[in-house]
């Protein structure tokens, strides 16, 4: 195709160590919202509020993979990834996710069916345990706030494996944990839609304890490989004023540092300056820092800040200087560099603590129809995804230990508070039909595997 980019014979070279996957989760492809005894969750919750979602969509029925998994499937096996990254629906097996409540049996064969068919299609499954779907029964409660979530978590996870741990050897628990506290607790704009600020913090301790927990069941049904999906974001001063550099160290700690240094060094970064407490009890920080066998990390963009002198937080987030932007306009600029220079500062952070990463999420949305009449040429986002993997491939020759790439997403989908506004998909779906067409990245991604393998 003209224009496509290619990469350098040293970087391909590169490329062949890692392994390929593509990435979705439930909420955001399966629709089917009151089918198979599915309980209701934090998600449905929000959808339901009238507002809260930028175009009222509700993610039903969405791509409704809950019907069309085996098209799914069969798009993967079209691809070649090595493995495909799906994510769980809690309440399609605990359905108000309280103790004592018997699994439901129709939700349990749903992703039994799904992973026989991958498995059948030659795709490694590597289901998400938590993809932000809480049940809405454990919110009224307290949600992430309340440590007994984990225990509730903890006989979720139990349930899952009881049913599929003999043949799902990879597992991610607990994604984006930073999200869920910072824009679901701390801000609000993501369910449970809440606006505690700084108190939202011990909804962190409690998703790190609830991968922990996870991981220690999962290894004793046998798992391979088991990892959080942390988001990350290089923080970047506005400008070289003392003020901007302090502010961007404040959100480095609480959006990057306050995961990681939990999970990989077994402590938290020095919380005193912001004057948080978090809920610790003997055995949790061991219990969160259980090793892992990889860190999964979703990349997308940096941030820049700058300092504020008088408000609620230290800090305000600004556009990016960058010479293209994503869908979502300024503040999802395209720098690439920056995923590069994020992953050799964990390695010189972490050093031989640090596990592969494997890049658990990458990708991009971009304006594209709602109905599709022609073929899709998405060069923007097959441009985004060469120029990260081209990052991918440098920070591996800088020395950093690196496993994997995912693409976010297969499917265009519902993306939370925006709705149907931002396509990311390898393949474009018609929200109305649910028909599902390749756009020209997904030839790309396929080609790309194909060219790194033997
Ligand atoms: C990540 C989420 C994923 C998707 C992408 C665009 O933060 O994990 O579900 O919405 O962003």
């Amino acid at each position: 195709m003209a224009g496509t980019p290619e990469f350098a014979p040293q970087a391909l070279q590169t490329l062949r160590r890692l392994r390929f996957s593509a990435a979705t989760a439930a909420f955001q492809i399966e629709g089917a919202r009151t089918l198979g005894g599915r309980g209701r969750n934090i998600w449905d919750d929000f959808v339901d509020d009238p507002g809260k979602v930028i175009d009222s969509s509700t993610a039903d029925p969405g791509p409704d993979s809950y019907h069309r998994s085996a098209e799914d499937v069969e798009l993967l096996a079209g691809l070649g990834v090595d493995r495909y990254r799906f994510s769980i629906s809690w309440v399609r097996i605990i359905p108000d996710g309280k103790q004592g409540t018997e699994p439901n049996a129709v939700g349990l064969d749903y992703y039994e069916r799904l992973v026989d068919e991958l498995l059948a299609a030659g795709v490694t499954p590597e289901p998400t345990l938590y993809h932000w779907d809480l049940p809405s029964g454990l919110e009224a409660t307290g949600g992430w706030l309340n440590g007994d979530t984990v225990h509730r978590f903890g006989e979720y996870v139990d349930a899952v494996a009881d049913r599929l741990g003999d043949r799902v050897r990879h597992w991610y628990t607990i994604n984006e944990p930073a999200s869920t506290s910072l824009q679901g607790y701390a801000l609000g704009d993501l369910a449970p839609g809440r606006a505690m600020l700084f108190d939202a913090l011990p909804s962190v301790h409690h998703q790190l304890l609830a991968h922990g927990t996870a991981t220690k069941i999962l290894r004793e049904h046998g798992a391979a490989q088991v990892s959080a999906a942390s988001n990350h974001s290089l923080i970047l001063p506005e400008t070289d004023a003392g003020a901007d550099h302090a502010a961007a160290a404040v959100l480095d700690l609480i959006h990057n540092r306050l995961f990681a240094d939990p999970l990989l060094l077994g402590e938290y970064p020095d919380l005193d300056a912001l004057g948080i407490q978090m809920p610790i009890r003997d055995g949790d920080m061991e219990l969160i820092s259980t090793p892992s066998d990889v860190y999964g990390l979703n990349y997308y963009n940096p941030t820049t800040v700058h300092g504020v002198a008088e408000g609620p937080l230290p800090f305000e987030m600004v556009p990016t200087p960058a010479a293209a932007t994503t869908g979502f306009g300024p503040l999802w600029p395209i720098r690439p560099e920056t995923l590069r220079d994020f992953l050799i500062d964990m390695r010189t952070r972490y050093g031989v603590r640090l596990p592969p990463i494997v890049i658990s999420e990458n990708g991009a949305s971009f304006p594209e129809p709602e109905a599709c009449t022609g073929p899709i040429r998405d060069d923007e986002r097959i441009a985004y995804l060469h120029d990260h993997l081209e990052a991918v491939a440098e920070a591996i020759e800088a020395g950093v230990p690196i496993a994997g790439y995912t693409v976010w997403s297969l499917l265009d989908n519902f993306e939370w508070a925006d709705g149907y506004t931002q396509r990311f998909g390898l393949v474009h779906v018609n929200m109305e039909t649910g028909q599902r067409t390749p756009k020209s990245s997904y030839g790309w991604y396929r080609d790309l595997i194909a060219s790194v393998r033997p």
